[in-house]
């Protein structure tokens, strides 16, 4: 669909109609916003019935803004509930995972009952080596399930994961193991990608030099890369894990126990280690899985292409999916790992019902060309599910009809590492979807959009997103920081969770997301800070200053650009500005990691600045997205801007 065909078809028909099919058999019926307006409390109190419990609880919500406690005196265990009752209830031999290798040809079918196993083996192993209750276990590995069993087994001992993406740099991992202070790490040799192992235990190995409290680190052999070893600290997974007994009894713990830390970026260059609970967490992501994605356990095989690295995998391939008892994909590799059909052989051959991927990978699909979708069967598909930033319309449109042969609804889920779970989305069957927009709150989930006064806007408007009733999955607080926690979410508008959002209504009411407004980007759907990105260039010995902006990329959403004055002189910089350009770039791919390598450095003799000696990145954000720039009169020195607006064509464009 051309754009100007896309916009008459907007003007026109604006939304898409749930079929009268899917909405007879759907989970969700209309009544349930009625329900749950009518009583929120009460209605995650009978959504926490998903959960098996040790101990029911008699209390539901007690909220002290900002802090919230959901389902106090319950007790419980998170690993019982994804894995145990299943096969207590007689499934045991239902498939928990189709896990599909990087390699073509390679995969492993996991039951429920190889999971239990799994998990015993894993908990007894992780016992051995001295985890329990409360301790915090770093989690640096690649999509295979020894991750899943390793996410599992922690919670199963009451101890608190806290999943690195294996793509982060070894001082972003060690910086995360110091703030929570992690005394075990679980890890890899390496991972597989398009074929090629890359290492994984030298970062870790790397970062355990300024960890000196770690005191065991477990190692899954999977690509058999020679690796270095410390003696007495190191442990491989076959050696240790696989001769444990297959049974191991659970302890339970409150539902208010915490379960895991998330690191996600803010506006500082510290990334925050948002931590979650147990009850509250799970009673929202086993609810969201089941309404949202329209799940049927006896029918469905969910894939949520996603990595364990994120939010998402924690909560859609992990707790959510686990807890309602589905069966899954889990895919190790990348789109185009053994070419750029792969997904769709994937979806082909598993007979995939439910996909969820983010925009950005949509957008690289939709480049490569609908040839590779249109030669394999996608009619197995049912649902499409869409996360990580605001869908453009096209893409929207593509993914509907390319990959879900126009039948399919799109559930486009705006939700962050902070929430837990899914907070607004279409429901299938009930809304009516429209391109771009994630249309409404879920049922029991309250939010409204505010103008600078905190005051809600009427529709046809827009301002910020805030959430004004506490829900299950919210983040208990940032770990060890709760000043940190009431100032980022809960100070811009008292007794408001402010998201960081912008959004507008449209003219019937219904919700759009506008991105970040604040100094987070969001690059592929990951979310870094421009501090942080700052902090590394500032970190390279050739940088006196550098200030960092997210500019619209038609592929990755919003891309890096950098702005940064050297301390070469200018000969020096004369001479050297590729290679120093190039130099930067890797620097920062290697302190944070490859997704936060700038698109483009402009290397500039002054940054702009206001009398009192704060960047103006809002101009700079004008000067690269080409804008007409706004009012420079508080600017210390306007010609800096011009200057800086001349050198961009000279900046460095290289691929990412
Ligand atoms: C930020 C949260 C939630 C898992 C993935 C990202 C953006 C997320 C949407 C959406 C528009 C979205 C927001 C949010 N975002 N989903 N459907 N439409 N924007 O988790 O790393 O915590 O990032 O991602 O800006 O604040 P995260």
């Amino acid at each position: 669909m051309t754009e100007a065909k896309l916009e008459a078809w907007l003007e026109e028909t604006r939304s898409f109609a749930p079929s009268p099919e899917f909405a007879k058999q759907a989970n969700a019926q209309p009544s349930i916003y009625a329900e749950a307006d009518a009583d929120p409390v009460a209605f995650w109190r009978k959504q926490a019935d998903r959960l098996v419990w040790h101990k029911e609880p008699t209390k539901t919500l007690e909220w002290d803004i900002p802090f919230a406690k959901w389902f106090s005196d319950g007790e419980l265990n998170a690993s019982v509930n994804c894995v145990d009752r299943h096969v207590a209830a007689g499934k045991g031999d239902k498939v928990a995972y189709y896990w599909v290798a990087d390699a073509e040809g390679e995969s492993r079918t996991i039951t429920y009952g190889d999971l239990q196993k799994l998990v015993a083996q894993a908990a007894n192993a992780l016992t051995e080596l001295g985890v329990k209750k409360g301790d915090r276990v770093a989690v640096y590995m690649p999509m295979i399930p020894e991750a899943v069993v390793t996410m599992l087994a922690i919670v199963r001992l009451g101890a608190v994961h806290s999943v690195v993406f294996g793509g982060f740099s070894a001082d972003a991992l060690s910086s995360r193991i110091l703030d929570s202070d992690c005394q075990f790490v679980v890890t890899a040799d390496g991972a597989y990608r398009r074929g090629t192992a890359s290492p994984l235990k030298p970062a870790v190995d790397e970062a355990l030099k300024s960890c000196p409290n770690v005191k065991a680190v477990l190692v899954v052999k999977r690509t058999g890369s020679d690796v270095e070893w410390v003696k007495g600290r190191d442990h491989w997974w076959h050696e240790i894990v696989d001769k444990q007994s297959t049974e191991h009894t659970p302890e339970f713990f409150p539902s208010e126990h915490t379960m895991f830390i998330m690191y996600t970026s803010g506006t500082t260059a510290k990334p925050k280690g948002i931590f979650h609970t147990t009850a509250g967490y799970l009673t929202q992501a086993a609810t969201t899985h089941y309404y949202v994605f329209d799940v049927k356990a006896d029918k469905d095989i969910c894939w949520t292409a996603a990595d364990i690295g994120w939010i998402t995998g924690h909560s859609y391939i992990v707790y959510g999916p686990l807890i309602n008892g589905v069966t899954q994909i889990m895919y190790e590799g990348l789109p185009d790992s053994g070419g750029k059909d792969r997904w769709w052989k994937i979806i082909e051959q598993f007979k995939a019902t439910i996909l969820y991927t983010a925009p950005t990978t949509i957008r690289t699909l939709m480049k490569w060309g609908e040839e590779f979708p249109k030669s394999h069967d996608l009619s197995s598909l049912r649902l499409l599910g869409t996360v990580g930033e605001p869908i453009n319309p096209e893409a929207w449109m593509w993914y509907r009809e390319n990959i879900g042969g126009s039948r399919c609804p799109i559930v486009d889920t705006w939700w962050q590492t902070e929430t837990g779970a899914i907070m607004c989305s279409p429901l299938p069957g009930i809304t009516a979807t429209k391109p771009g927009a994630a249309m409404k709150a879920l049922p029991g989930i309250s939010v409204d959009i505010v103008d600078n006064d905190g005051n809600s806007v009427g529709n046809g408007e827009g301002g910020y997103l805030v959430i004004t009733q506490p829900w299950p999955s919210m983040t208990r607080g940032i770990y060890g920081d709760p000043e940190r926690f009431k100032e980022t979410y809960w100070s811009r508008f008292p007794g408001k969770y402010f998201a960081g959002d912008g959004a507008k209504r449209d003219d019937d009411g219904d919700i759009w997301l506008l991105g970040r407004i604040d100094d987070v980007m969001n690059i592929s759907g990951h979310r870094l800070s421009t501090t942080e990105v700052e902090h590394a260039l500032v970190g390279h010995p050739a940088v006196a200053e550098a200030a960092v902006v997210g500019a619209s990329d038609d592929l990755t959403g919003q891309a890096i650009v950098a702005f940064v004055t050297l301390r070469l002189s200018a000969d020096e910089q004369m001479q050297d500005q590729a290679a120093v350009i190039e130099e930067l770039r890797v620097h920062v791919a290697k302190v944070i990691s490859p997704i936060a390598r700038p698109r483009q450095i402009i290397l500039t003799p002054e940054l702009p600045k206001t009398r009192s000696g704060k960047i103006m990145r809002r101009l700079l954000r004008d000067v690269a997205e080409n804008r007409q720039l706004g009012d420079v009169t508080t600017l210390m020195d306007p010609t800096v801007v011009n200057m800086i607006s001349g050198l961009m064509g000279s900046g460095d464009d290289g691929d990412q």
